[in-house]
Order: structure tokens, then sequence, then C-alpha cells
């Protein structure tokens, strides 16, 4: 995720804006760069890879100013380059910006400007912004970046400079964090606490829509309206390793409580204004295209392969195409019928993984068009396949998979509606409903997080045992063999997933007094047979947890604790019924003291076969 650092004081910025990069490295990135006032003017200094790269450039022309901004830069829009990395700046210079988040109309703003007469020497969102800013400046920065901001739209969070200006440096924040560190005669704005903790203990949160600009002197708050706003200062006496997580106890934690904004960030500017139709320029299919694809094949691993049994079924249903999905490490050894005709979809959080390169780089030898789904912008899948849509959920940092796999989903259920439109197979009406609900994903799994405490109690229960099953039918299925695959990664405690109805072929002989089955009771249409399944497990004196959605309370008699979780579309149930499945395995390894982040024997990206 990008990071951004900002100061403005006595002493010389180049080191602070350094050194502030350096504890967000954490966050992942693929490029840095800073922009210093100096006696030259506004100088920017950016360069592609690891901060050592930039530190090497600048220790070759260093920078001497006493304000400045930096940025570490995880690719969104456009490849990792040196060109494409922040800090930005318009055709004249005079202004310069970082930015986290995502500018949803910046192609709109593009050609405005374009027809205005900017020039783009990037592929960025975050280069309109300098642009936009230059071209509404009058003479108070403040003014300008309001004016832009109130054109802009999406998630992000800036630092501004103007040359113009040089005693300001002007920050906002949309929905992307943003902090402000206030010092001695000297002030900071940093994406993160641990980029300034060295320096002050002191800082202002600023909230969605607020803004700040800070001088030597000091910091004024306001809102991007401009009333001004009083804030108490918030003290933070967390160490480096607990603000690095946010405040969170481990990355993963944190990964899972950051599903609502991948969410947000993953469906973005793909959904129209209107809310009725999918927009995925991404996708490099003509319509003729898509009319001639016969089957698709999903190729993947691990928690990524279910995401990709959730994509057969979102596809299948949506655009009744007949969809298979496989394990990437047996795909290509198992001589798949692939053809002109198919699409292949390969799914990786890393875009590094072997197995899947190897399958996405056979799928292209026998001339399918191969779709990546991916949360890595510059990864070798993103580079090879034909078409990517990118999962906009941000660096994930434990090795147990959470929001890659959620944004994976959305990326399916964008997908899947945007097949749908094209081969007319839904309904318009049916198509501005899913999007509705999709829309309300975000604020429902806040819901569930909320919750979080009672998921703690059942897993601290069930983690006093060595064996457990997870059950459920139709797309529910899919989701159970996602939460066993999280519960044995992280908490070690051997689980099985089936098919609810698959029991009684065998696995039903395991079942004994007090063995506990999680039960997922989602799919309304197989509701009653689940229930029947879980009578069944009981019935041998199983302690069964039941997830179902809000309503279904018939459940509370056939089970021995109940999670509800919204109501939604069908399809788009497994976006919330997983997280109490992650919630789940991380307070049955919290419980048992194993290292959440790094399970034993594990790596986070898989680059051998
Ligand atoms: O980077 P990828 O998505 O290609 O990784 C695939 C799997 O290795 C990965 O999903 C793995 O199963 C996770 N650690 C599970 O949490």
């Amino acid at each position: 995720m990008c990071g951004i650092v900002g100061y403005v004081g006595k002493r010389n910025s180049q080191g602070i804006l350094i050194e502030g990069l350096k504890k967000l490295e954490y966050r992942g990135y693929d490029s840095a760069g800073v922009a210093v006032f100096t006696s030259a003017g506004l100088e920017v200094r950016k360069a592609k890879g690891r901060l050592a790269i930039l530190e090497s450039n600048l220790e070759d022309a260093p920078l001497q100013g006493n304000i400045g901004i930096g940025h570490t830069r995880w690719a969104t829009h456009g490849k990792p380059s040196d060109v494409n990395s922040h800090p930005h700046t318009d055709n004249t210079s005079k202004f310069s910006v970082v930015h986290n988040g995502i500018i949803e109309n910046y192609l709109n703003l593009k050609e405005e400007l374009i027809a205005e007469g900017a020039h783009f020497v990037s592929e960025t969102d975050t280069e309109v912004i300098a642009h936009l800013i230059a071209s509404v400046y009058e003479g108070d920065i403040v003014k300008a970046v309001q004016k832009a901001v109130k054109r802009m739209r999406g998630a992000f969070a800036l630092g501004v400079l103007t040359e113009y200006e040089p005693e300001k440096l002007v920050a906002v924040r949309l929905a992307s964090p943003l902090i402000i560190g206030v010092g001695e005669g000297e002030n900071f704005i940093g994406s993160d606490i641990p980029a300034i903790l060295e320096h002050t203990r002191n800082v202002y949160i600023l909230n969605d829509g607020e803004m700040a600009v800070l001088t030597q002197e000091g910091v004024e708050l306001m809102t991007i309206e401009g009333n001004f706003i009083s804030r108490e200062l918030f003290h933070v006496d967390w160490d480096i390793t607990t603000a690095e997580k946010g405040g969170f106890d481990h990355f993963m934690l944190k990964e899972i409580f950051e599903q609502p904004k991948a969410y947000r960030d993953t469906m973005g500017a793909r959904i129209n204004d209107a809310g009725t139709a999918i927009e995925l320029p991404e996708v490099k299919l003509s319509a003729e295209q898509i009319k001639g694809i016969r089957n698709v094949h999903i190729v993947a691993c691990g928690t990524a392969y279910h995401a990709g049994l959730v994509g057969k079924n979102v596809i299948e249903r949506l655009a009744r195409i007949p969809v298979e999905a496989d394990v990437a490490s047996e795909y290509r050894y198992r001589e798949p019928i692939i053809t002109k005709e198919t699409l292949v979809i390969v799914v990786s959080q890393s875009g590094e993984t072997a197995d899947t390169l190897a399958a996405l780089r056979e799928a292209k030898r026998c001339g399918a068009h191969v779709l990546a789904i991916t949360n890595v912008v510059g990864s070798s899948v993103a580079r090879e396949a034909d078409s990517v849509i990118v999962t906009w959920a941000g660096p994930e940092i434990a090795v147990a998979s959470t929001k890659a796999y959620t944004s994976q989903l959305i990326a399916f259920y964008l997908f899947g509606l945007f097949l749908a439109q094209t081969l007319g197979t839904q309904t318009p009406e049916a198509i501005r409903s899913i999007i509705a609900d999709m829309k309300e994903l975000p604020q429902q799994v806040e819901s569930i997080l909320a919750r979080s405490e009672e998921i703690k109690q059942y897993a601290e229960e069930f983690a006093k045992n060595t064996d457990l099953f997870f059950i459920g039918r139709g797309i529910d299925y899919a989701v159970v063999l996602e939460g066993s695959l999280k519960l044995k990664e992280i908490s070690y405690i051997h689980s099985e997933a089936y098919p609810a109805g698959e029991l009684k072929h065998g696995t039903l002989a395991l079942i004994e007094d007090g063995i506990p089955v999680i039960a997922l009771a989602i799919q309304e249409e197989l509701f009653e047979k689940t229930v029947s399944n879980i009578k069944e497990v009981k019935a041998r004196g199983a302690n069964v947890l039941g997830i179902v959605s809000e309503g279904n309370d018939e459940l509370q008699k056939s089970v021995d604790h109940v999670f509800t979780i919204p109501k939604t579309t069908g399809l788009l149930t497994p976006a919330l019924s997983v997280v109490p499945l992650q919630l789940l395995s991380y307070y049955a390894s919290l419980a048992l003291g194993h290292d959440v982040d790094k399970p034993r024997n594990l790596a986070k990206s898989v680059t051998v076969e």
C-alpha cells in the first residue's frame, strides 16, 4: 500500500522523509520518491524499486530544503516505473503531489486537462491531481486544493506543495488514512503513525473530508469546504511494532478489518454512477470475442483457488458459460482441452506463484485468452496475461490470505456481471439489483466485524479440540473449504471441509461426542437440506456452530451456537460468510499461542513448483 510522509520545519527534510518512508516499508511498495523545496525550486527525485535505490541517487545529488513530501508507491494505475512513481508535478513543475488511493474519475479529468493543454507523462491517476490543482490555482494553494478535491471522485489522501507558497504543506483525507504529527517548530504528515513516531507522539487524526495546512509555526485543521476545526491532540503511546499494525495485534487481524475498504476500492469506478452496469475496460475482449467463449477454466492455488470455486458458481449462474476450476499444480499435467474459444482465468494475490504462472503459459501456448485477477500490478502474472483485473486490496503481509481472497470474490462478481450484461443472460433489473447488493457489502462486513468478540468465544472453545469439521452446500461448500484451509494454516488444528450431503458417504463415521462442526446454512434454496445434514451430525453428538443469514431463526433449535450474517443475494454471500471463518481461525491460533502472521512451514509467496 502506498505510503506518504511530509515535513515542514527547520531541519533539512531529505533525511526525515527517507527515514519516514523506511518506517512504512512494511506496507509493501514498488517505487519511491521525494520532492523538496530547495533554493532552485521544487526538486523531485524518484526511482523504481527499493528505497535504497532512491537513497543512493540522493547521495549522488542531495536535496537541501526544510519542506518536502515523500512517497512509497504500490502500483495501481500504471506499472511500477520511475516515471509512474510519486511525487507527480504539473507541466510547470510548480506543484507537486503525493497521493494514496484511487481517483475514480481520473480519465474524464485527464481528457479535460489535455484539452486545456496539459501534457501527461505518466500512466497514473495521481498526475491528474497535480495538473488539476495547477489549473485552478489563483494565488491561494488552500483554495486551489479545495476546488480540485471537489472535482475528484474516489478514496484518497494527499500531500501537496507549491513553489508559489513554499512555507505551506497541504494535506487532505478522503477515505484514505492520513495523520498530522505536531512537533516543536516542525510538523509532519504521514499515512501511518510509524512514519513520524521518531519525531513526535502528538498527532491529529484527520477524518474523511478534512484537510490540514502545515507550516513551521503550526497546523490549521479545516473541512474541505473551508470550515475551521478545533481538535484535541491524540497522544500515541504505541511502540513501533504496534504502530506498524495500526494498533492491531497482528497483520492478519488488521487485514481482516481492512476488507470493507478493499471491497470499496476493488468495486471503485468499475460500477457506473447509475449503478446499472459494470465497466471493465481492462478486459481486452470485444463483445464479439465474449460471445465466442465456449468454456472458462479458472486456475489458481490455495486460497486463490477457493476464490476460483466461487468464481465458477458466479460465472456459470450469471453468464451461463461452462466453467472448470483447477488447482494450478495439477492443471497442465491433466492435458486440459484448451482452445482459442477457452477463456483461462488465473487468480493470484502475489502474481508470482510458480504453478499459476506455468498454467498461464500453457494456456497462452494453446492460444487461449488469459485473464489474470491479481493484487500486484507489476507481477509476472500481470505482465504475461492478456487482460488483468487488479484487486485493490493493498499489500497483504500476513501469510494467511484474507482481504486478497475477498477482493478476488469482488473481481469475480464484477466480471460475472460484465459477461452477463454483454451476453444478455441476465435482465437489466437483475443486474441492477445485484449491483445494489454489492454496494451494501462493505458496511455489512463492518457489522460482522463489530461482533468479532462472539466469534472469539467460539474459537477459544473449539481450539481445545484436535479435529474439526466444516460443512456446507452449493456455494457455501466453496466457502467452508477456505474456512478449513485458514484454520489448518494458522492454528494447526486438523480440519476437513465437506459438502454437507456427502458426510453420510463415509466421513460421518468420524463424528462423535463433542466434535466441533461448523455448518454454513446460508443458501436459501438449500437451507432445509442443510438443516437435515446438521441434524445428522447433532444426533451423533457434534457440537455445532451454525452460520446463517438473518431471519433463519429456525436453525437455533438444531444447533448449539448460531452466528448470523446480514442478508444479501445468494451469490454474494461468500463475501460475508467467510469473515466469521477468518476470525475464527485467527482467534483459535491466538488462543493456542501460535505465530499468527508467520505460520510454520509456509511462505507468503510460493515461487517453486
Ligand atoms: O499469491 P497467490 O494468490 O498465488 O498464492 C496462492 C496460495 O499460495 C495462497 O493463497 C495460500 O494458500 C495462502 N497462504 C492461504 O492463506
